[in-house]
């Protein structure tokens, strides 16, 4: 079995590195654009194999389709990153146009792949390889929830003293700051948050929770990559071993929530099939109402998206 990772920078190594020392595959091919990055990337990660002990081979390619063919799974990451002052939405004119040209690249080789998307912005540009490739949406899907959710549970577990091993937590909406944690939905050993939390301090790490990604990006100058790459590694794992997994995934909904022709954050089960089904939640009227405002900020983005390609 192959898995392939486009982008062999940050994100994208992070995530091959913890697909080869989880042998989620025999054989992991990073590819990048520049000119041997990924083979040098690649083959540091292939020597951590003897010390970490296990036995996936991890290959760099530069641009070369050719060494991806007959993957089961693909994780984009190649793009621009954050940068400080910039949005995740400032990027979209150039991400659009590398995540369409390695889609087609990928799907050329890799008819039945699994796509699984991380490019930022997120949900618009799993919109956008969603387009090219042509396929069912089961089979697109984007990369958010997780790392958000994380985020989030981490925040709890500080404030509360616990494991971050006991708390989970529903996350919607699209990746950016009008992201819709769910206290109602969140639980630590089974306990609801609320009944550990006073109001205010819950709602000061639900703000921190959104504006998560910029935190990190004014810290490092640059976006975040351990949390998202072991995020994108854990929704391979849930793929390739089917484990039916529930995630927060960006998914393209088709009247769940009463929202359409959308891709953005909601509860599915994650198998060997991909996006095995999408949980519709019981939201109340006041987390209804963030849902669209969130859902209205993503169509934004994807009517410039829209725009660009009719022009
Ligand atoms: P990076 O700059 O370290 O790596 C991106 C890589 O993509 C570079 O090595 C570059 O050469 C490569 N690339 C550019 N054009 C390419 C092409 N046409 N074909 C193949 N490779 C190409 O950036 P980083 O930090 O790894 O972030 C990657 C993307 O992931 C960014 O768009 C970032 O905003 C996004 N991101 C998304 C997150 C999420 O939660 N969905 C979290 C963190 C980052
Ligand atoms: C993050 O959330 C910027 O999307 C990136 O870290």
């Amino acid at each position: 079995m192959k898995i392939t990772v486009v982008g062999a920078g940050n994100v994208g190594a992070t995530c091959a590195d913890a697909i080869a020392h989880r042998e989620l595959a025999n054989e992991v091919v990073l590819l990048d654009i520049r000119e041997n990055f990924a083979e040098g990337k690649a083959l540091d990660i292939w020597q951590t194999a003897p010390i970490h002990l296990y036995d996936t081979r991890t290959v760099g390619s530069t641009n070369d389709y050719s060494k991806t063919a007959g993957s089961q799974v693909v994780v984009i990451t190649s793009g621009l990153p954050r940068k400080p002052g910039m949005s995740r939405d400032d990027l979209i004119s150039t991400n659009a146009g590398i995540v369409r040209s390695v889609t087609e690249q990928i799907m050329h080789y890799s008819p039945d792949a699994i796509l699984v998307v991380v490019s930022n912005p997120l949900d618009v540009m799993t919109y956008c390889a969603y387009l090219a490739a042509g396929i069912d949406s089961s089979r697109v899907f984007g990369m958010a929830g997780i790392l958000d959710t994380a985020r989030y549970r981490a925040f709890l577990a500080e404030a509360l003293d616990c494991s971050p091993k006991d708390i989970q937590a529903v996350l919607m909406g699209g990746h950016g700051d009008t992201m819709v944690p769910l206290p109602r939905y969140t639980t630590v050993g089974g306990i609801p948050v609320t009944e550990l939390m006073e109001p205010a301090r819950l709602e000061a790490i639900i703000d921190r929770t959104k504006k998560g990604g910029g935190e990190i990006v004014n810290l490092l100058g640059t976006s975040a990559w351990y949390a998202p790459g072991a995020a994108a590694a854990q929704m391979v794992e849930a793929i390739v071993r089917d484990q039916k997994r529930i995630f927060p995934v960006c998914a393209w909904l088709t009247g769940q929530y009463g929202l359409n022709n959308l891709y953005m954050g909601a509860p599915v089960k994650l198998g060997r099939n991909g996006i095995e089904s999408i949980i519709e939640l019981q939201l109340n009227e006041a987390e209804m109402a963030l849902v669209n405002d969130s859902a209205a900020a993503v169509r934004e983005v994807m009517g410039v998206l829209d725009g660009m390609r009719a022009s």
